[in-house]
């Protein structure tokens, strides 16, 4: 039966053949490859369950079987046993085989265009970092100079109603020198241990619970069963601070009273920072609050974006950071009502 489709065999592109029934009776080795199921498995079996409930995919499959259209279901899930779904673009073929009137091909679209934005994405907030870096290095040096000068000149100055003026030059320079110095972070070499997550997340939990102490609930979600993960825990706990914290002010901000939730798991199979890991831990922070604001939604992990009075824009991009040094990766997913924070950090 197979033989019938050698052709399609060494296909550079996933491609299944369905019958009448929509059962799979035929897979090329390419699919093996995408879906990392052996075609043996997959024959015999029908096609719609192998993904995750999607009626697109459902109608696209039904319509092509009547009509001679090809269909195509843009973004469906393939469901893998103890791994991740793996999103999959899908496009449908009619053909003329004999009892197999469909092909499927499946695309790992979704996933690529994923990978080639987290990649551009560090990219560019590496440069961004760089340049800020650098410009708060050309700032300190005059700077000190300005407030020296300040200073000599106060001492030199006969009417005392004149200090004013110099205390506001120093005051600022100041205010300035704080301000770069945070710029200037990191501040100290990595210090790397084993360590368990959850105390990680306990430490968090009792500092933003102590710091907001009305209308703000945490919630904890853990996985019992993740291994010790290897990182400097001071880091981790500020960078995951720096996200609980938010989560709380946007919460409080809202007027409302509100719940984070700290939830994490294992992922097996990853690709972070175009390196693959066979075990990941997956922390999510969700809120309930009133979302990121829409205009700073794309930069928010850059530095000085700040949609908060009196916020400097820096908690996000310092946590970027920490992340970065662990290897792994932080993004945000967005909307009134519901903000996730996803942390993914190798272990072993
Ligand atoms: N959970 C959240 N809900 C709503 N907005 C958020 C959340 N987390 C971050 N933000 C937005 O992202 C901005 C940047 O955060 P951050 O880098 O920590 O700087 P800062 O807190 O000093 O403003 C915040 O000012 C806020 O507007
Ligand atoms: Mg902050």
């Amino acid at each position: 039966m197979a033989a019938d489709f050698a052709a399609l065999e060494y296909l550079p592109t996933a491609v299944v053949v369905l019958d009448e029934h929509a059962v799979v009776r035929f897979a090329n080795q390419a699919t093996e490859s995408l879906l990392g199921a052996a075609a043996r498995s997959l024959v015999g079996q029908a096609f719609l369950p192998l993904f995750e409930a999607d009626a697109a995919l459902e109608k696209a499959l039904a319509d092509t079987l009547v009509t001679h259209w090809d269909y195509s279901a843009q973004n469906v899930s393939y469901l893998r046993p103890g791994r991740e779904p793996l999103p999959l673009a899908c496009v449908l073929t009619r053909i003329d085989a004999p009892d197999m009137p469909l092909l499927a091909e499946l695309r790992p679209i979704e996933q690529q265009l994923r990978q080639a934005r987290e990649e551009r994405l560090v990219g560019e907030q590496q440069a961004n970092r760089e340049l800020i870096r650098n410009l708060a290095h050309e700032i300190k040096n005059p700077l000190g100079g300005l407030r020296g000068s300040a200073q000599l000149l106060e001492r030199e100055l006969d009417r005392p109603e004149l200090r004013e003026y110099t205390q506001v030059i120093i005051q600022e320079a100041d205010r300035l020198q704080t301000l770069l110095d945070r710029l200037l972070t990191p501040h100290r070499p990595p210090r790397v241990g084993p360590l368990v997550i959850h105390e990680v997340l306990e430490r968090v939990r009792s500092l933003v619970l102590a710091e907001f102490v009305r209308g703000v609930a945490i919630e904890c979600d853990y996985d019992p069963s993740l291994p010790d993960l290897v990182g400097d825990k001071e880091q981790l706990i500020q960078a995951v601070l720096n996200v609980v914290r938010n989560a709380a002010q946007a919460i409080t901000g809202g007027g409302r009273p509100g719940s984070i939730t700290l939830r994490t798991r294992a992922l097996r199979q990853v690709t972070l920072l175009r390196q693959r890991h066979r075990l990941a831990l997956e922390l999510q922070v969700i809120d309930d609050g009133p979302g990121v604001p829409q205009d700073i939604r794309d930069r928010i992990f850059n530095p000085l974006v700040s949609g908060r009075d009196g916020g400097s824009g820096l908690g996000l991009s310092l946590a970027q950071t920490f992340i970065h040094y662990h290897r792994g990766v932080i993004e945000c997913d967005s909307r009134p009502g519901r903000t996730v924070f996803r942390i993914v950090l190798p272990l072993a």
